[in-house]
């Protein structure tokens, strides 16, 4: 294994570094920037079973030190991938981890099983924590026996490695996580965003129009670390840890709180090579100390 290497269930990945879904689109909008199967992954713009255009605008706003978005889930749904991105990024050679969303679980059985006919999909992430629909998303993510359910039916149809992408909303996330472990998950990606909303004072109106929006980037980041660690001490089942990831630096608190991986999602639209620049960053720390990156997961210590 080289130093970057990182195993997450049967999934060998060259290393530990995706994007985040909905914040890379489908990975082919970057190609002009640098060559995307450099990374250890892209995860899909969450894929649903038909086309959606998502919410009305406005769908995105600036906070401090952070971003609320209300996208709703618009994507060219699972067929047009399959048709017309997928065999791309398969000649391309890019990792794929195709991110997945229903509102019920026989659609989430039935994106999977459309999937399981193609060939360059590399792993299937469950969004069972999307805060900015109104069916489907944290309904399942926050109570451990839907989750469990979701999972467990798309582990019959998929021989795929299986994540599953936690809320920091459900009320016992170890829970959840455990639900799904049991059930067959072959990993835990944490988190989605968390429910803010922004108003703007001249006209006193809500500057998102789904009202509320998903909080992401930097301020995201202490309380993923949180989750990651705990979920790291309650769980066998490796961890990609989501949320402000920028730097290299950042990466590396996750993986010593004890993710395996680690996925950059909002970085990219103030930056589009953070991923690539954490990648690099993360590789001269791993040459500079010596160390590969199986040495740094947990490595953090309480005292
Ligand atoms: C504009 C936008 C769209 C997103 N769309 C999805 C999505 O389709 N599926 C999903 O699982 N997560 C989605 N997310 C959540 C991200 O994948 C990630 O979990 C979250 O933004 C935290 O990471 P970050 O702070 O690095 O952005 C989206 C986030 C943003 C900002």
């Amino acid at each position: 294994m080289s130093r970057l290497q990182v195993k997450i269930g049967e999934l060998l990945l060259h290393n530990p570094v995706l994007t985040a879904s909905g914040t890379f689109g489908y990975g082919l909008e970057y190609e002009d920037f640098f060559d995307v199967a450099e990374l250890g992954g892209i995860c899909t713009k969450g894929l649903s079973l038909l086309p959606r255009a998502g919410n009305p605008p406005e769908r995105i706003c600036e906070t401090p030190a952070s971003m609320l978005n209300a996208i709703g889930l618009a994507n060219v749904g699972v067929e047009a991938f399959c048709t017309d991105k997928l065999p791309i990024l398969r000649q391309r050679g890019v990792t794929v981890v195709a991110n997945i969303f229903a509102s019920s679980t026989s659609d989430f059985v039935a994106i999977a099983e459309r999937l399981e006919r193609e060939d360059g999909v590399h792993a299937i992430e469950l969004n069972v924590s999307c805060p900015n629909v109104t069916h489907g998303g944290l309904e399942f993510g926050k109570d451990p026996k839907l989750a469990a359910q979701v999972t467990a039916a798309v582990r019959r149809v998929t021989r795929r490695p299986l994540w599953v992408k936690m809320s920091p909303e459900a009320g016992d996330i170890v829970a959840v996580a455990r639900a799904c472990e049991d059930e067959g998950a072959d990993a835990i990606t944490a988190i989605n965003t968390i429910r803010g909303m922004s108003i703007d004072v001249g006209s006193a109106r809500l500057r998102l129009a789904n009202r509320t929006g998903g909080l992401s980037g930097p301020a995201l980041r202490p309380i993923a670390l949180r989750i990651v660690w705990e979920l790291a001490a309650a769980i066998r089942i490796p961890i990609i840890g989501i949320g402000g990831v920028a730097t290299a630096r950042d990466a590396l608190e996750f993986l010593f709180a004890g993710a395996s991986a680690v996925q950059v999602g909002t970085a990219s639209f103030s930056d589009p090579l953070a991923a690539k620049k954490v990648l690099t960053g993360l590789r001269a720390y791993c040459e500079d100390q010596d160390l590969s990156v199986a040495d740094l997961i947990g490595r953090a210590r309480a005292t």
